[in-house]
């Protein structure tokens, strides 16, 4: 893989390589030209990520009510080695690693495995991939990081592009269920390429979110010190930015309802008044009604038939799974099926 190395004052272990070939700001224009000129009104979740939102994101995981990625962390830390054991590697690819904060209890039992360790870590913010790259290097010296910075999709292109020694099996790691950012056919593709990438020692991590009481999801993502809020509405300040629009967010309120059909929690931004708001890129006027949703996200809380229908769609199949409390949130470890 080639691409810009950072010059920014970090060790000789990083690389950062921009894997992205689409036009950034093109994709946008043209995701809000597809999402944002009628009702009902929504846009991908991957724009709420600048260097404000992964900051916003981060506090999201520090507050009592967002239980995911304590769980997730406490899965991790429990079956670390039974992970580390099984996948037998010592390069792990993560996708959407943010602040890849839990995974450095996964990269430090790899290295205790082994005598060095590579790790690979894709993210659309490059701002979080170079602060998250200097954290994990200094804390671990055995560690090579390569950041690939782009779409989730462009980073599995690169990989599966590579040749590699044979022999050396990589764990593949998408935490956090992100994967239930994405309805059936969309997930089904991102882990279809996941599968592609990899090699058939190679295994999957995959963390997701599992149904639970209504109660304990609203709370999640409604939190009361309203960081959650401020996240979902730091995406208009991102369209603003990037698109020259007008958007004012005292305009909009966060709602996270969660939707039975789909089984989901939804992501609104809810128009308080009538408003017209003018973009430059693309050149439009939007009218949007009082009471008015943009639907900014969706994150799916999964049983075990949703699973088994991505799973099998993408052809990959369950080697082990631990789960928290009562089932609250899960750790998958998949394989490629072989036929
Ligand atoms: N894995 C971390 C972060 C989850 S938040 C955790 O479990 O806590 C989702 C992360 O994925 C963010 O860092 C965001 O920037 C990144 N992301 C979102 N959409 C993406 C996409 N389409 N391709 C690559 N990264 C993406
Ligand atoms: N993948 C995370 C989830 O679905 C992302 C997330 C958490 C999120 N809280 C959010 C996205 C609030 C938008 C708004 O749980």
């Amino acid at each position: 893989m080639s691409g810009d190395t950072s010059a920014v004052c970090l060790p000789d272990r990083y690389t950062r390589n921009v894997v992205e070939t689409r036009d950034p700001h093109a994709e946008l224009v043209a995701d809000f030209r597809a999402g944002m000129l009628e009702a009902p009104r929504s846009l991908p979740p991957k724009y709420f990520y600048d260097d404000r939102g992964s900051q916003l994101f981060d506090a999201i995981c520090d507050t009592p009510e967002y239980y995911p990625t304590r769980l997730e962390r406490e899965l991790l830390e429990a079956n670390v080695e039974a992970i580390a054991r099984r996948a037998g590697a010592a390069t792990l690819v993560e996708l959407g690693s943010g602040t890849s904060r839990k995974t450095e209890t996964l990269l430090a039992a790899m290295l205790r495995a082994h005598a060095a360790v590579h790790y690979v870590a894709n993210d659309v913010c490059e701002e979080v991939l170079d602060e998250s790259a200097q954290r994990l290097l200094e804390r671990f010296p055995r560690l090579t990081v390569d950041a690939l910075c782009g779409d989730y999709t462009a980073a599995l292109a690169a990989l599966a592009a590579v040749d590699r020694e044979p022999a050396t099996p990589h764990l593949y790691a998408f935490l956090g269920s992100s994967l239930g950012n994405f309805e059936d056919a969309e997930a089904i593709a991102v882990l279809r390429a996941i599968r592609s990438a990899m090699h058939a020692q190679d295994r999957l991590l995959l963390g997701l979110d599992r149904v639970k009481p209504v109660a304990a999801l609203e709370r999640a993502y409604n939190d009361a010190a309203g960081v959650t809020a401020a996240f979902n509405l730091n995406l208009l300040a991102v369209l603003n930015r990037e698109l020259g629009a007008n958007f004012d967010p005292a305009q909009f309120e966060h709602r996270a309802p969660f939707v039975s059909e789909g089984s989901r929690i939804e992501m609104h931004l809810v128009a308080r008044a009538p408003q017209v708001v003018e973009v430059s890129e693309p050149a439009v006027t939007l009218e949007i009604g009082a009471g008015e949703v943009i639907r900014t996200e969706i994150s799916r809380k999964f049983d075990d038939a949703a699973i088994d229908l991505l799973l099998g769609g993408a052809g990959l199949r369950r080697e082990q799974e631990w789960s928290a409390g009562e089932s609250w949130y899960s750790l998958l470890l998949l394989r490629p099926d072989t036929d």
